[in-house]
């Protein structure tokens, strides 16, 4: 089997009519639609020259901003300390654009961010006025924002200011600054990260958590936020490497419950990615020669894979809460793409 073709195939048969990227097809819980997914998703296929696929998407995102324009005027006029969980934008929508708040951790910040950055790197010449006001309406909300608690990429811990989401909001406001000609603050928001969220010359978690989070792999891979030479990323990789990645997949943190705490196809092709980046061909090959293996019958690669749980007595309570872990992930699918082609 062609796994890349494979990848792509699989996107593209689960993409909707409206544009948007369901999470996985066959999960009670992820037949929705998120802008963190989505945007991955686009970039994996704009990097293949799916462009039709990817613009689909775009136009589904932009329109989904400017439908919660007066949310975003909302908070955009409040005073930050005024701000609650209830102000933000949703993260969890139906492909109509709609969401149902209240029944996810739906604060999340970091989709935009992303959906900005894959924009960016998606766009060919000049925006017209819709796109430029559906990039200027995100902009001015994660400008607002950013630095407030909100939950994570993993959609837990909402009295925290997390890493992985501030370096999303960055890369998204750094790609803003080009899309918009004008400055955005990207820089302030890395400068925080480097003062507040940083010990012994590494990344930490979160504001609340001092330990590691596979997420943080973005700071290079794919984000590319520093160079590879700095120490700070140097460090950050190579404590994911050593603490979180068991025989070739990664873990998202040590304390994981969810599913028991498997390993994580598209973690894995991050990490491999920035391995392959910085010319580390034994560690790169070992990591794909993982995710490879765990394609499965169908051509299919899942979540996670429940192999060294960190917790194996949660695996059970979960699969009888919420069924077989997802497969296909279109987001799995997606990093494996960015992780093989480039
Ligand atoms: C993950 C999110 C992801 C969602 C849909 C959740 O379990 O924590 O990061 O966006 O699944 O794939």
């Amino acid at each position: 089997m062609n796994y890349l073709d494979k990848s792509v195939q699989v996107i593209k048969e689960f993409q909707d009519e409206s544009g948007a990227y369901i999470a996985s097809p066959n999960f009670s819980q992820y037949k929705y639609y998120w802008f963190r997914d989505g945007a991955f998703i686009a970039d994996a296929m704009n990097s293949v020259g799916e462009k039709e696929s990817a613009s689909r998407f775009f136009e589904w995102g932009l329109n989904v901003i400017l439908k919660n324009k007066e949310k975003i005027e909302r908070i955009i006029s409040k005073k930050l300390e005024d701000i609650v969980l209830e102000d933000f934008l949703p993260t969890r929508y139906r492909k109509d654009g709609s969401s149902d708040t209240g029944k996810w951790t739906d604060e999340q910040t970091d989709g935009y961010g992303i959906f900005l950055w894959a924009f960016e790197r998606f766009l060919n010449g000049e925006m017209n006025e819709k796109e430029k006001s559906g990039v200027e309406y995100i902009t001015g909300y994660l400008q607002k924002v950013w630095k407030l608690p909100c939950y994570d990429v993993w959609e837990e811990s909402s009295d925290d200011i997390h890493t992985s989401t501030l370096l999303s909001i960055a890369a998204g406001l750094r790609a803003a600054e080009k899309l918009l000609e004008r400055k955005t603050g990207w820089e302030s928001v890395v400068k925080f990260i480097k003062e507040n969220h940083t010990e012994n010359n590494r990344l930490i978690k979160s504001s609340g958590n001092y330990g590691v989070d596979g997420s943080l792999i973005w700071c290079i891979s794919p984000f590319e936020l520093f160079t590879s030479e700095s120490d700070l990323i140097r460090n950050t990789c190579e404590r994911i490497y050593k603490d979180l990645c068991i025989g070739g997949g990664v873990k998202r943190y040590l304390e994981d419950s969810y599913f028991g705490g498997g390993s994580w196809i598209l973690l894995s092709c991050y990490l491999g990615k920035y391995y392959k980046d910085i010319g580390d061909h034994e560690k790169s090959e070992f990591i794909m020669n993982w995710v490879e293996k765990n394609f499965d019958e169908n051509g299919y690669l899942a979540e996670q894979i429940p192999q060294d749980l960190l917790k194996p007595e949660f695996y059970k309570p979960w699969v009888e809460k919420w069924g077989k872990i997802a497969s296909p992930l279109l987001w799995s699918h997606a990093a494996y793409i960015y992780f093989k082609k480039s």
